[in-house]
C-alpha cells in the first residue's frame, strides 16, 4: 500500500514446499515465499511500515543486512524476536545510497538453521544519483540477483542436525536462487549480477569457463568509486558484489558458464540481442576520504580460534552486556584480527550493524581492488589484521561479529552502543 511517501509492506516468515531436486519436494522456509523470498525493493528518501508476521514453528527475527537503521528493534538482530504465531511493526526511512543488501534471521542461537532452511532474500535500495549511471536496471531482464548457497539433501529434505558442522556446514551442492544446475537465458548485450554469498561458511571463487571478463560496480554499501576490471572475484558470506558482464564477443547459441573453483554454478545461454555500445564512465561515484576524530584511539578488536574455540575479544555473546561504546559522528579506526595460524586456519568474515566503513589496510598493505567502497562485510584471512574505518549516525545498540553463522550462534559476536 502507498499513501503519499509512506508505503506499507507486509512480510510473513514461512514454511513451505519447493522442488529443487527432479520430481521432488523438499521442505523449505521463506520471507511471504516457499524458498527464499520476492526481492524487496526499497527506494532512498520512503517512509517504510512493514509488519512482519511469523508463520514459522520457533522464533524468529528479520534482520535488515546493511540498512542503516536506527537501533536493535528495527534493525531485527536478537533483541527483536517475533514469536511464533506472532508479529511485529517497525518503520523507518531509507537515507542510504543505491546498493544490494539482504534480508535473514538472527535469532541468536538459530540464526545458521534458520538461514539453511531457506530464510534469505536480497534488498535492492535506488536512489537518484545511481539511477543516472548507464547501469543496466531492468530487473529479471538485465538487472539479476544471485544468491549463492551450498546445501545438502538427504531424502530430498534439508537436515541441517545432520550435516551441521561447528566451522560453518556446507553442503555439496550449489544452490543458485534455490535452484541446482540453473540457466539463465542471456537476452541484452549486459547483464548486471547483484552476487550476494548467501552461504552460512563457505566462500565462493567465481570466474567464468571461458575466463570472461566482468566488472565490479558496486560492493556491499553501493557503488564503487571506479568499476573494476576481473576475470575472477572471491566472496566471502555475507559480502555483495554487483558486477556487469558484457557478452558482447558472444553470439546467439553460445554458452558460458559461472564456476566457482572447477565447480559449475549456473550457465549463461546466450539468445538474440540488441548490440549496444555502452562505456562505463572511468568515476562512478565519490567516497569521501575518512577524517578520524582527533584524539581518538584505535579500536583492536579480536577474532579467534576455531570449533568450539571461537571467541570474539575473548568473550563469548552475552546479550546483557555492552561491549564497546562510540560516538555517533566520530570517526574511529578499528582494527581487526584474526589470530587464526596463517597457514591451515580459517577466514572469519567480519560484519558490523548499523552503519557502512570503509577498509584502509591488509595488514599495513593495500586491500583488494575491489575494496575501495563502502563495506559492512570484511574477509579477515588467518593471521590478518584488517583495518577499517568505522562511523556510526545512528543512535542504538549494534551487533558485530563474524559471519560464519555456526561462528556466530556459538557466540563469536559482540555489541556496541552508539550514542
Ligand atoms: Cu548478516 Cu548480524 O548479520
Ligand atoms: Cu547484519
Ligand atoms: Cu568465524
Amino acid at each position: 500500500k502507498v499513501e503519499g511517501n509512506d508505503v506499507y509492506y507486509t512480510l510473513t516468515a514461512q514454511e513451505g514446499e519447493t522442488q529443487i531436486l527432479p520430481g521432488k519436494k523438499t521442505k523449505t522456509w521463506g520471507f511471504s515465499a516457499p524458498l527464499l523470498g520476492k526481492t524487496v525493493v526499497f527506494k532512498q528518501g520512503v517512509h517504510y511500515h512493514i509488519h512482519l508476521v511469523n508463520k514459522l514453528p520457533e522464533v524468529t527475527t528479520f534482520h535488515w543486512h546493511g540498512l542503516n537503521v536506527t537501533g536493535p528493534i528495527v534493525d531485527g538482530g536478537p533483541h527483536a524476536p517475533v514469536y511464533p504465531g506472532g508479529s511485529r511493526d517497525i518503520d523507518f526511512t531509507l537515507d542510504q545510497p543505491a546498493q544490494t543488501d539482504w534480508l535473514h534471521p538472527h535469532p541468536c542461537p538459530n540464526t545458521a538453521r534458520q538461514v539453511w532452511n531457506g530464510l534469505a532474500a536480497e534488498v535492492i535500495v535506488t536512489d537518484p544519483e545511481e539511477a543516472k549511471l548507464p547501469f543496466p536496471r531492468n530487473y529479471g531482464v538485465d538487472d539479476i540477483p544471485i544468491i549463492l548457497q551450498d546445501r545438502n539433501y538427504h531424502d530430498n529434505q534439508l537436515d541441517y542436525k545432520a550435516d551441521y558442522d561447528m566451522d560453518g556446514t556446507l553442503g555439496k551442492y550449489a544452490v543458485i536462487n534455490g535452484t541446482i544446475n540453473g540457466v539463465f537465458n542471456v537476452t541484452t548485450q549486459r547483464v548486471r549480477l547483484r552476487i550476494l554469498n548467501g552461504s552460512n561458511r563457505r566462500e565462493w571463487r567465481l570466474h567464468f569457463d571461458d575466463n570472461h571478463e566482468f566488472t565490479q560496480i558496486a560492493s556491499d554499501g553501493g557503488t564503487l568509486p571506479k568499476p573494476v576490471e576481473l576475470t575472477k572475484v572471491m566472496i566471502t558470506t555475507a559480502e555483495r558484489d554487483e558486477v556487469i558482464v558484457d557478452f558482447g564477443d558472444k553470439k546467439p547459441g553460445d554458452e558460458v558458464t559461472l564456476m566457482s573453483d572447477d565447480v559449475p554454478i549456473l550457465k549463461f545461454k546466450i539468445g538474440n540481442y540488441v548490440k549496444q555500445d555502452v562505456k562505463l564512465p572511468e568515476h562512478l561515484n565519490t567516497i569521501p576520504k575518512p577524517v578520524v576524530t582527533p584524539g581518538s584511539k584505535i579500536v583492536h578488536t579480536v577474532m579467534s580460534g576455531m570449533d568450539d574455540q571461537v571467541k570474539l575479544d575473548g568473550k563469548l555473546f552475552d546479550m546483557q552486556r555492552i561491549d564497546r561504546k562510540q560516538k555517533i559522528g566520530d570517526t574511529i579506526l578499528w582494527d581487526v584480527t584474526n589470530t587464526n595460524d596463517m597457514d591451515k586456519g580459517m577466514i572469519h568474515p567480519f560484519h558490523l550493524h548499523g552503519c557502512q566503513f570503509l577498509v584502509l589496510s591488509r595488514n599495513g598493505k593495500e586491500v583488494y581492488p575491489n575494496e575501495h567502497g563502502w563495506k559492512d562485510v570484511v574477509g579477515v584471512n588467518a593471521g590478518e589484521t584488517v583495518r577499517i574505518a568505522v562511523k556510526f549516525s545512528k543512535f542504538g545498540i549494534y551487533m558485530y561479529h563474524c559471519h560464519i553463522l555456526e561462528h556466530e550462534d556459538t557466540g563469536m559476536m559482540a555489541q556496541i552502543e552508539a550514542y
